[in-house]
């Protein structure tokens, strides 16, 4: 234990002078600098290469600090609060007027999160501010669940890596707006239970994100591996059982019992097993230099839901 702590102050103390440090989360590694320093937040951007007009989430260690962000929680976000912080949930709310712009990318909207994994939060706490975190993986690259991963990403970089073991999640956290006068919307679908968050809030949860909510960086593409990514069911015949006798191709299962030649993850028909592994198999295929993966569609039902967001995402679009 004691040996964790000196990690966390040597990584605060990194922060604390304006460097970047990767966080693990339970959702997945996050890129972390302190969120009141507008030099380390723009090498948050630089590091990452992503662009200025997607907005980044605030970190913080405790709800009790929401109040320093937005402007307006509503009742409804504070059961939400009460009932799921710490834990897998962003919720998007109204921005206090001296919020930076460049955190919300010039929106008047700002995320806000406060991470369940014990080292994250010991790193915001001892580091006495919020911080911004943005998966640590490059622009429209694979999200990280394990130390291992960010260094794949970053190798080279003056990064410093906690390494709080894989995330138990797997995937990015669920995505909410909370704005006042309006309903709760879904802006980005994690593995959160939104039938338990429906019971909480009292209210249905609308899918429905009208052009006024600005939800930049989920794009058509994101989360894509560098080699090509093509989605098969077991059930229906197709150009992937030719590609059963080739032993350089790779595939990843969803408990269907087929056994190909090439490398096979098998990540299992129950959600919340299949998406704490999912990424961590997308990096193990990606390095092995494959000439395509093929991934077994998973079923219907609102508990895959974000496994099928993602995969929609990653997966190469037919020529
Ligand atoms: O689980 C997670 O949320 C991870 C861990 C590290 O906390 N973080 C993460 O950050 O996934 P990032 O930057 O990769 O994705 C954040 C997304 C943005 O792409 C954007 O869609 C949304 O959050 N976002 C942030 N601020 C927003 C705002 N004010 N309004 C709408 N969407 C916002
Ligand atoms: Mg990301």
């Amino acid at each position: 234990m004691a040996h964790v702590t000196r990690q966390v102050e040597e990584a605060a103390a990194r922060l604390n002078a304006g460097g970047l440090v990767a966080m693990p989360t339970e959702t997945v590694y996050g890129l972390a600098a302190r969120a009141d320093l507008p030099e380390a937040v723009a090498q948050v951007f630089r590091m990452k290469g992503r662009p200025s007009t997607n907005p980044l989430i605030v970190h913080l260690s405790d709800a009790s600090e929401a109040t320093a962000w937005a402007a307006d929680i509503p009742d409804i976000a504070k059961h939400l609060m009460q009932h799921f912080w710490p834990g897998p949930l962003t919720l998007v709310f109204q921005a206090r007027p001296e919020v930076s712009r460049h955190i919300t990318a010039g929106q008047d909207t700002v995320a806000l999160r406060v991470p369940a994994h014990s080292l994250a939060r010991q790193l915001i706490q001892a580091v006495g501010h919020a911080l911004v975190a943005p998966s640590a993986n490059r622009y429209m690259s694979v999200s990280p669940t394990t130390a291992e991963h960010v260094v794949t990403q970053f190798s080279g970089e003056d990064l410093l890596i906690l390494d709080g073991g894989p995330s138990s999640v797997g995937l990015e956290s669920t995505i909410l707006s909370a704005l006042p006068g309006d309903t709760l919307r879904l802006l980005r679908p994690g593995m959160l239970d939104l039938a338990a968050v429906e019971v909480i809030a009292g209210e249905s949860v609308s899918d429905d994100v009208p052009d006024t909510i600005r939800v930049p960086g989920q794009h058509r593409r994101h989360y894509a591996p560098h080699t090509r990514l093509c989605g098969f069911s077991a059930a229906d015949a197709g150009a992937w059982q030719q590609d059963l006798a080739d032993s350089q191709i790779g595939w990843i299962l969803c408990g269907s019992p087929i056994a190909p030649d090439g490398p096979a993850i098998q990540l299992g028909a129950e959600a919340d097993a299949y998406a704490r592994r999912f990424y961590d198999a997308l990096y193990q295929l990606d390095a092995r230099k494959l000439k395509r993966i093929w991934v077994e569609r998973p079923p219907e039902g609102a508990r895959w839901q974000a496994i099928r967001n993602r995969l929609e995402r990653a997966i190469t679009p037919p020529d």
